[in-house]
């Protein structure tokens, strides 16, 4: 290989796997954003920025080595292959699994923009297609990189995406969301009663999935500040159980006002 080409899939090689491990780290740490693990112990902002964070840097180190691709004088790979999947000339296979890729990564990512528009289980519909891209852009390293055919290499690249689906397998009894059986049972006792909503400031990160379940009661502000009526009209328990269930963060507490008070029967104590 002459050495222009050298340095250029030098420093597109080291981007891609860079690229590759961070996103092998979002995986991984949106799973376990996904069950709840560490929300007791660190700050939800914290956790989801880190994830987010993670996310954005990878997928643009993702893009910086598709492009890099360009810029390999005489290099195989073209503009349009870039875009559209199965176009490339030598590699038709390899470099499509990695258009797929990083373009499911991309719509990914605008969803996020739209979650509120899209509602929760739309957006969440979205974000699982990131288990897909993982894999097919574990398949474009295995299949095109020149730099993966030592077994070594090709060991590390499968137990990574095999990591991935064995904590997705391994967790998911244990999703973060509360659980259809328990919202229903929760409704059961709710229905028709008067209920008090609570959003714990420490873990809400500001989603808007609660508003999108109960616009009446949940309303994200311009300004990004989460607010809601305390107390729930009769009318709307289900919908508020319904925003409770799908809250990301477990921010949201119901419960039922007090209906008797008992009083100390020592005067003194008053
Ligand atoms: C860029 C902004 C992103 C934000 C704000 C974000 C946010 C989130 C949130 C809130 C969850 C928890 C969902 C739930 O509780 O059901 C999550 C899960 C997850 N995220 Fe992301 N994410 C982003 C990008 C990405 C990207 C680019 C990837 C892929 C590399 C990714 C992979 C995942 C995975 C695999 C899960 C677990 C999904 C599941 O099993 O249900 N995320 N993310
Ligand atoms: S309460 Fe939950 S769903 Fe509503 S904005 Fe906060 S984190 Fe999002």
């Amino acid at each position: 290989m002459p050495i222009e080409q050298q340095s250029v899939h030098l420093v597109a090689a080291t981007v891609g796997f860079l690229s590759l491990g961070l996103l092998w780290l979002t995986v991984l740490w949106g799973t376990t954003l996904r069950v709840g693990w560490g929300l007791t112990r660190v700050r939800h902002q914290t956790l989801y920025g880190v994830h987010q964070t993670m996310a954005l840097v990878g997928l643009t180190l993702g893009l910086v080595h598709a492009l890099a691709q360009l810029a390999v004088p005489g290099g195989p790979v073209h503009l349009l292959d870039e875009w559209v999947p199965f176009t490339n000339g030598e590699d038709p296979l390899g470099v499509g699994l990695g258009v797929i890729s990083l373009e499911t990564l991309l719509a990914l990512t605008v969803s996020v923009l739209l979650q509120r528009m899209l509602g929760y289980h739309r957006w969440r519909m979205l974000h699982i297609s990131a288990y897909l891209a993982f894999t097919l852009l574990c398949g474009h390293v295995l299949i095109s990189g020149s730099d993966a055919q030592s077994a070594g290499v090709r060991l590390l690249v499968a137990a990574g995406w095999l990591s991935t689906l064995v904590l997705r397998v391994a967790t998911t009894y244990r999703a973060a969301a509360l659980p259809k059986l328990v919202a229903e049972r929760l409704a059961a006792r709710l229905r028709g009663r008067q209920v008090l909503v609570n959003v714990d400031p420490g873990r809400c990160v500001r989603f808007g999935f609660c508003e999108h379940e109960a616009p009446e009661i949940f309303q994200l502000r311009g300004d990004g500040r989460l607010t809601y009526r305390p107390a729930v009209p009769t009318g709307h328990v289900e919908q508020v159980i319904q925003a409770a269930r799908v809250c990301p963060a477990r921010a949201i507490v119901l419960s039922r006002p007090a209906t008797t008070v008992v009083m100390s029967g020592d005067p003194a104590e008053v």
